[in-house]
C-alpha cells in the first residue's frame, strides 16, 4: 500500500510522540501499538519498523504480534468500509456470496483496502441481527438480506456519492475563484 502525501511524516511524528510518552520496554508493546493505531486508524509497516527500533526489538516480532491479534489492522481504513457478516446464520444464506460480490466489484480481497483508499472490505463475526441474514455493515449501518444484486446497488450508491462529492468540490472551487 502506497503512502499518501504527508503520511510518512505523520506516521513518524505519531510514533515519536507515543514512544516519548511510554515506558520503552517490551511489556509495553501492545499498549504502544494500540495508541499508534488509535491515532492513525491502522498500523502501517513504517510505524512498526520505527517502534521496533525505538524499543530495540526485532521488527519481525512486532509484525508477528500485530498479525496474531485481530484487534490490529494492517491496512488503512477505506473511505467506505464494508464488513460482511460470516456468522453461521449469514453464511448459511449466502454471506460468502455477498462477500465474493463485493470482492469482485471493489477489486480487492477481504482484509484489504483499495489502492485509492476508497473501499475497505472485512469479514466479521455475528453482528447480532441474524433475522436479517445475510447482513453487511456499511460505514457502521447494518443492512440485511444482501443479495448480489443489492451489492451492485450499494456499489452504485458509493459511486454516486463520489460523483456528487467531486461535483460539489468543483463547484466550490469555481465559486471560490470567482
Ligand atoms: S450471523 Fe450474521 S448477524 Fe448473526
Amino acid at each position: 500500500m502506497q503512502y499518501v502525501e504527508g503520511e510518512k511524516e505523520e506516521i513518524l511524528s505519531c510514533v515519536e510522540e507515543v514512544l516519548s510518552n511510554s515506558a520503552k520496554d517490551r511489556e509495553n508493546l501492545i499498549p504502544i501499538l494500540q495508541k499508534v493505531q488509535a491515532r492513525l486508524g491502522y498500523l502501517p509497516t513504517l510505524a512498526m519498523e520505527k517502534i521496533a527500533s525505538g524499543l530495540n526489538v526485532p521488527a519481525a516480532d512486532i509484525f508477528g504480534l500485530a498479525t496474531f491479534y485481530n484487534q490490529f489492522r494492517l491496512n488503512p481504513p477505506g473511505k467506505h468500509e464494508v464488513k460482511v457478516c460470516m456468522g453461521t446464520a449469514c453464511y448459511m444464506v449466502g454471506g460468502d456470496i455477498a462477500l465474493e460480490s463485493f470482492e469482485r466489484r471493489m477489486g480487492i480481497k477481504e482484509g484489504e483496502t483499495s489502492e485509492d483508499r476508497l473501499y475497505g472490505l472485512e469479514r466479521v463475526a455475528c453482528v447480532g441481527c441474524c433475522t436479517m441474514a445475510p447482513v453487511v455493515v456499511i460505514n457502521e449501518e447494518v443492512e440485511g438480506k444482501v443479495t448480489p444484486t443489492r451489492v451492485d446497488g450499494i456499489m452504485l450508491e458509493f459511486e454516486d456519492m463520489e460523483k456528487k462529492e467531486a461535483a460539489d468540490k468543483q463547484q466550490g472551487e469555481e465559486g471560490g475563484s470567482q
